[in-house]
């Protein structure tokens, strides 16, 4: 039997959001969704066994976050927040959402990217303490989603050409931002371990997701483990992270790459 918990999730609607789920869910019977796109259906009727309520927050405007915590119910358990709203540029067919050469980065990603992620989840945590803290002795958990790129440099070798020909690089603002997430996390896990929080994050390499099948290839070569990591697999270390299972483990980043950030 759980006891009772609730959680708070940004980014849950995104590909990754149903794993995170799965993960909090073993520790939690309440999750709360905070995303600008809408939860899937699918999704909805996945969980229908656990409390799962949706609300559309960007959580970089200060108002939208406050008035969320504002709007449930003061005495509900809220114990833990799980970080994952980003602005995750992926590969397609097409090629990759701001891809460009350093000499001529967009200013405007870079700021939405530092602007919204970066300031977006520093901001839920301030608004997580505040509602959180001194409401009652339990332990309080912060997991911030990093990634294999929050500690090392795209290896922008494998991600090949768009269709106009032209070379892909992963954004500069996604690797300053996945950077930042690790800063955070440490000053954070510092500042807030006397008042009973733990902060850690978690970095997975890149995630399979039917990605075509030569940068697969490509991209298992950097890996030790010899392939990219599944979905299924992030659930565990999510529930391990998110409990007491972690005790006495705060401040740190938690590589799951298969050992790509050693090689
Ligand atoms: N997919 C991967 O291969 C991979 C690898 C390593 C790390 N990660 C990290 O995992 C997390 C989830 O990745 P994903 O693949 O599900 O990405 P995704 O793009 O599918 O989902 C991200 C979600 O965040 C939401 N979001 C973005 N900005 C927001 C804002 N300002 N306010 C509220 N919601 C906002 C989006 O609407 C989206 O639903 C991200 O932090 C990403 O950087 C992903």
């Amino acid at each position: 039997m759980l006891e009772n918990k609730a959680a708070i999730l940004t980014g849950g609607s995104g590909f990754l959001g149903r794993y995170f789920i799965h993960g909090l869910s073993k520790n939690h019977n309440t999750i709360f969704i905070l995303d600008t796109a809408e939860l899937s259906d699918e999704i909805k009727v996945e969980f229908s066994n656990i409390d799962l309520k949706f609300y559309c927050v960007n959580i970089s405007i200060e108002n939208e976050v406050q008035n969320f915590f504002q709007s449930i119910d003061q005495n509900i358990n809220v114990t833990t927040l799980l970080n994952a709203a980003a602005k995750n540029p992926s590969l397609s067919s097409e090629g990759m959402v701001g891809s460009s050469n350093f000499e001529d980065f967009d200013l405007k990603n870079f700021n939405s990217s530092v602007g919204e992620t970066l300031l977006g989840t520093a901001l839920m945590c301030r608004e997580f303490v505040k509602f959180t803290n001194d409401k009652n002795n339990e332990e309080k958990l912060i997991l911030n989603i990093g990634s294999d790129l929050s500690v090392i440099a795209p290896d922008n070798r494998i991600y090949g050409t768009d269709k106009n020909g032209n070379k892909i690089y992963k954004p500069i603002e996604y690797s300053v931002t996945k950077h930042g997430i690790i800063g955070l996390t440490k000053y954070l896990a510092v500042y807030l371990a006397e008042k009973n929080y733990r902060v850690n994050s978690l970095s997975p390499t890149g995630v399979f997701n039917n990605q075509d099948k030569e940068f697969v290839k490509k991209f298992s070569k950097t890996v030790p483990l010899g392939r990219m990591i599944e979905p299924e697999e992030l659930i565990s270390h999510v529930a391990y992270l998110t409990s007491s299972d972690s005790k006495f483990l705060t401040g740190q980043n938690i590589l799951v790459d298969g050992g790509r950030s050693i090689w």
